[in-house]
């Protein structure tokens, strides 16, 4: 098995291999970010930072359901200055760290990134599709808004910048390529589809924000669509995200367009293990069908 590699290089980023952590899973502290590393991720992805700390939603904030679960955490976090106090713990062990960030005005987004660039990140997630919070996940449904953030960020940061995408929108490539057109060096695909939980016997709906984000197996389906559409229509490199749970679903991903996959719901439900077991699967499939290395099969299930 020694000749098979899982190391890829994505938009300039040199990572062990392609999997990482969805954002908002693990939170933010140096700790558990260095275990998601140690337990096989190639790279860690942070919890979303906004500029100054932010307690997000009241409880109940999560609700399993189907084949998945639905959250509205409200973008919960310490702000970006409590993060760049953690940075520094990662960075001496070699970490590849991509930080998640938002903004509540295009000014605030170029300044947590301006910020997160300068602390020594490795590369940059914009997320403008979070379905929870108001502005911040209309934002990512409007092509001309991703552009125009996409390049006020770009032109402050001299790190890779991946753009994480909407399911909720009617036409995923316009907005892809409206973010390839900002600049984006990469795009993450996707983010959580928005969706109601009830409880019958109060009678209402069970979240306090009463619609939050469903993930998870449910998620899969659409957020392989949503990749495939996005493959077809920009060249820059696509993180695939949405119920990945085994090897099997992160090869479906890497057929069907992305250059790497991220783990959400599944870390919570399998836990960290989740890591090692798709990076063995993937090693096991590709050495089966005679492939070296990742980058031969991505976007395969495009070719006639
Ligand atoms: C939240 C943010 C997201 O981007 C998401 O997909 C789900 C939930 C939140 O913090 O509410």
């Amino acid at each position: 098995m020694a000749e098979i590699r899982l190391a890829i290089e994505l938009a300039g980023l040199r990572l062990r291999n392609p999997t990482m952590n969805a954002a908002g899973v693990l939170g933010l502290t140096a700790g558990l970010l260095r275990r998601v590393y140690e337990e096989g991720a190639g790279a860690v992805v942070t919890k979303s930072l906004g500029l100054k700390p932010r307690m997000g939603h009241p409880n109940p904030t999560v609700v399993y359901v189907e084949a998945g679960l639905i959250n509205a955490m409200g973008l919960p976090n310490p702000g970006v200055e409590y993060f760049l106090g953690e940075l520094g713990r990662l960075k001496a062990e070699g970490i590849p760290v991509i930080a998640s960030f938002f903004g509540e005005t295009l000014e605030e987004f170029v300044e947590v990134a301006s910020r997160l660039s300068e602390g020594g990140v490795d590369a940059l997630e914009l997320n403008c599709s979070c379905p929870n919070v108001e502005g911040v996940g209309l934002l990512g449904s409007d092509p001309g808004a991703v552009e125009r953030v996409t390049e006020a960020v770009k032109g402050c940061v001299d790190v890779p910048l991946f753009v994480k995408l909407s399911p909720n929108v009617s036409d995923i490539a316009q907005v892809a390529r409206a973010a390839e057109q900002g600049g984006a060096d990469g795009l993450t695909a996707v983010n959580t589809l928005r969706a109601v939980a009830i409880d019958v016997e109060t009678r209402r709906p069970i979240l306090s924000n009463v619609t939050g984000g469903l993930s998870g197996p449910a998620l899969k389906p659409v957020a392989l669509r949503c990749v495939w559409e996005a493959a077809e229509e920009v060249e820059i490199p696509i993180i695939g995200c949405g119920g990945i749970s085994n090897w099997r679903d992160a090869v479906e991903y890497l057929l069907c367009g992305a250059s790497a996959i991220q783990v959400g719901t599944a870390v919570m439900s399998r836990g960290l293990g989740v890591f090692r077991e798709i990076d063995e699967g993937l090693r096991r499939y590709l050495e089966a069908n005679g492939f070296k290395e990742v980058s031969e099969i991505v976007g395969l299930a495009h070719k006639a």
